[in-house]
């Protein structure tokens, strides 16, 4: 069976370098993916913008180009829908796809800007049976993956601390959400119990919601103690994870990996498990491969919606926290959190 993919959110042809860290053009990342699969055709693009939808459709190899996702559902078959617009547009757009009968959307990062978006996309879904995939892709790439294998091998010991910071001016949920994932990620997907944040917010907004300046993160789980620290913000630079077991530590990064552990072993481990794959865009291709391999052989993803869903309500959380200076517990009671900047 050939599988009928398309995109609502194309982005400009070059990605913009903007000091507002918008404009990333995720929309090709997801049409790479989709272009390396052979059993998925890209059908249709639709982009708000003419010019940016024409050339997403051409680079997908001719696909038809809509000047909004209402015109492209109405006029297209579509079997799996990228939603690669802003967040703000997120919730709107996976309610309007499964209304109009999608039942396998890949929604970007972050999943939505307040709980009660959550909510309705989660219930939408699950009322129609549509899979809802949001797009931590990272789980794919090197050196994370096997960096999971790892510890899932017993070689860190008990994991004591996972800690994911980024800065360059980066927040929570542009960025952060990658973190927040990535520590539920090494933790063995295990649920999250409690979030404590503080946060400097001074009303900025990004992709069309409010960001913090800077934020230092805490978050534990329900089955074991290891504790998630994520903090980003302009006073630092660079983005990794250091990780902490009771027998050695990692330091992971896009572009290095370092490993010590009481055993000895560190480099074998480490070309073992944490080889550095050069392309960065990888994540993309193999989260999409991960998710048409699913429709047809019915298995799970490392991307199934429910984890997006949780790390959306610890980002919910952290910032209902950081707002009265009270720890939340998971699921969150105040379901009225709401980022939206307009
Ligand atoms: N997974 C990752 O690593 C990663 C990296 C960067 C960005 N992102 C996420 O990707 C999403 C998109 O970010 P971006 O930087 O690619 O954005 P972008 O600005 O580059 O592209 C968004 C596109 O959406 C179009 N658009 C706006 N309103 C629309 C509408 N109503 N209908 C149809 N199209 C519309 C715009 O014209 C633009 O072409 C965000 O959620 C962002 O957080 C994810």
């Amino acid at each position: 069976m050939t599988y009928r993919a398309a995109i609502v959110g194309a982005g400009a042809p070059v990605a913009a370098t903007n000091a507002n860290l918008e404009g990333f053009s995720i929309g090709y990342s997801h049409a790479r993916g989709y272009l390396a699969c052979s059993d998925v055709d890209i059908v249709a693009i639709a982009d708000i913008n003419e010019a940016n939808a024409q050339a997403l459709a051409s680079f997908s190899g001719g696909a038809s180009a809509y000047t909004s996702l209402a015109e492209l559902l109405a006029q297209e078959q579509v079997d799996i829908l990228s939603v690669c617009t802003w967040p703000t547009l997120h919730a709107e757009m996976v309610l309007a796809a499964i209304e109009a009968g999608v039942r396998v959307i890949l929604c970007e990062k972050p999943m939505a800007v307040s709980v009660d978006e959550i909510d309705r996309m989660v219930t939408a879904a699950d009322a129609a049976g549509a899979r809802l995939f949001v797009n931590h892709q990272r789980r794919y790439e090197q050196p994370y993956a096997g960096a999971r294998r790892l510890i899932d091998a017993g070689h860190l010991g008990e994991l004591v601390r996972v800690e994911g910071y980024v800065g360059d001016g980066w927040d929570l949920m542009s960025w952060g959400s990658h973190w927040v994932d990535m520590c539920r990620f090494l933790n063995a997907d295990r649920d999250v119990s409690w979030v404590l944040a503080a946060a400097d917010s001074n009303g900025n907004v990004r992709y069309g919601h409010f960001v913090e300046d800077h934020m230092l993160l805490q978050f534990g789980f329900a089955d074991n103690s290891t504790l998630a620290l994520v903090h980003t913000g302009a006073h630092t630079s660079g983005a990794g994870l250091i990780v902490i077991g009771t027998k050695g530590t990692m330091h992971l990064s896009e572009n290095s990996a370092s490993l010590a552990v009481e055993s000895g072993e560190s480099s074998d481990l480490r070309q073992q498990y944490l080889d550095i794959r050069p392309d960065s865009r990888q994540g993309f291709v193999d989260a999409i491969a991960d998710i048409v391999s699913s429709i047809a052989d019915g298995g799970t993803t490392q991307i199934e919606g429910v984890s997006g869903h949780l790390d959306t309500e610890i980002m919910m959380a952290a910032y209902a926290s950081a707002r009265d200076g009270h720890v939340k517990t998971l699921p969150l009671s105040d379901r009225s959190i709401d980022l939206r900047a307009n």
